[in-house]
């Protein structure tokens, strides 16, 4: 029997929408408010999805203390109060919603052993979410 698991993580963080391949009139134009050189900042919820099967012992699919210890240590610490732009992993990326969204299910894809991780939802604003669920997500 499979189940998923859901759990909810915040972290402040600052960013600037602004592309390096386009000029700043279409930077302007695509990102309007969001491409203001200072940049601005968002209080975002992220949710992560792990599912597996109900371990009989436990009584759960995963050990929250793990996955708790992974997400603070491989994505909170890292983006949590810092500027996104300035970030190795957004070097020639702009860090969108979409692309936090899908760097965050990478590390959780490629670094989370103890359950299968089925997606990762970021919430920017009241008003926006981005979901990605792997490129499995994208099957029809
Ligand atoms: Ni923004």
């Amino acid at each position: 029997m499979k189940a998923h698991l859901t759990r909810r993580y915040w972290f402040a963080a600052s960013h600037r929408l602004h592309s390096e391949v386009m000029s700043e009139e279409e930077n302007r134009r695509t990102y309007g408010k969001c491409n203001n050189p200072y940049g601005h900042g968002h209080n975002y919820a992220l949710e992560v999805t792990v599912s597996g099967s109900v371990d009989p012992a436990t009584g759960m699919v995963c050990d929250l203390v793990a996955l708790d210890r992974f997400v603070e240590t491989n994505i909170l610490e890292k983006f949590g109060h810092a500027n996104l732009n300035a970030l190795a992993e957004f070097r020639g990326a702009v860090p969108t919603t979409e692309n936090i969204c899908t760097l965050v299910y990478d590390v959780l894809e490629k670094g989370f052993r103890p359950a299968s991780v089925e997606k990762v939802r970021l919430e920017e604003t009241m008003l926006n979410a981005f979901e990605y669920a792997g490129e499995r997500g994208l099957r029809i």
